[in-house]
């Protein structure tokens, strides 16, 4: 199996990329801040049916990163990563920039998405879309792929990443990737590696909370008594605080009137000072 090629900066990426594109070979792009895992993984395979050519991106963004949040402490291990993506095979490159490289001296460009962007996470973190929008526009333009995939488990930012597409007429198409969890349901994430044995334990109730409110609004109970007792259930389950129960339009994330059409349950709630975002549909 081919090893992987690491390249660091946007000027390699460019000339390899054109280079693929002129011999008429189709190139996806997987997003990552890296601390790989098999939800990542799945996200190359996806892309790697779709196209000849898959890039992978690691870079932890510090501008979707408020200050009192873990940039510092986010877990970095690019041989880790590395060996993984190539013992997965798939990846041809991986594209692992220094922050100069993004972010040259100076920098003072920002995109700001609206709708989808608005509510849910952007309430407990204002800052997080504008970053998460501006770095993957940058990656958009750096590799021009002809897919991007993102993972369904940040379904609030797959929305946004769809909606910033489309509104730049990027000719990117926006493919997203089913949840990669543990046995008991947890949605796999770089984070979880913060967990201590109990938190751990209690972590896995939030997918399980997750189905019971999705059970709930399929039975006829209201948006609002879904929403209530999925808070209370999470409280009792040993989360320390919920931001959010929200039941919304799946493709919009919009609120509701009433239980109708497409719904998405998306969830955000913290343990041991580490915060879980969770979804599933309705
Ligand atoms: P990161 O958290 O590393 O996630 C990279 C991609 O992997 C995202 O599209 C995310 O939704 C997907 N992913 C993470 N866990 C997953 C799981 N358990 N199952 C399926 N997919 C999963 O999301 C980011 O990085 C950043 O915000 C980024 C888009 C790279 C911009 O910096």
């Amino acid at each position: 199996m081919q090893s992987p090629t690491t390249i660091t900066s946007v000027g390699e990426l460019r000339a390899l990329t054109e280079n693929w594109r002129r011999n008429g070979q189709r190139i996806g792009l997987v997003p990552t801040m890296g601390a790989l895992h098999a939800g990542h993984l799945s996200l190359v395979a996806l892309a790697r049916n779709r196209v000849d050519r898959v890039v992978v991106s690691i870079f932890v963004n510090p501008f979707q990163f408020a200050p009192h949040e873990d940039f510092e402490r986010y877990p970095r291990n690019i041989e880790e990563d590395y060996t993984r993506l190539a013992s997965a095979g798939g990846t041809d490159i991986v594209f692992a920039p220094p922050l100069g490289e993004l972010y040259p001296h100076g920098f003072a460009t920002r995109i700001e998405v609206a709708g989808p962007a608005r509510g849910l996470e952007a309430e407990f973190r204002p800052h997080f879309f504008s970053g998460v929008a501006t770095i993957v526009a940058k990656l958009l333009i750096a590799a021009t792929p002809d897919i991007a995939v993102f993972g369904e488990k940040d379904y609030q930012q797959l929305l946004v990443v769809r909606r910033l597409a489309l509104d730049l007429g990027l000719a990117t198409e926006i493919l997203s990737a089913p949840i990669v969890r543990e046995s008991d349901g947890l949605a796999l994430s770089s984070r979880n590696a913060y967990f201590g044995t109990n938190e751990r334990r209690i972590a896995g109730q939030l997918n399980r909370v997750l189905g019971q409110v999705a059970t709930e609004i399929q039975s006829g109970v209201s948006i609002a008594e879904g929403e209530r007792s999925g808070q209370a259930a999470l409280l009792e389950a040993g989360f320390d605080t919920v931001d959010y129960v929200a039941i919304r339009d799946a493709a919009t994330l919009s609120q509701l009137d009433g239980p109708i059409g497409n719904m998405r349950v998306l969830a955000a709630a913290t343990i041991g000072g580490t915060r879980l975002i969770d979804n599933m549909p309705v």
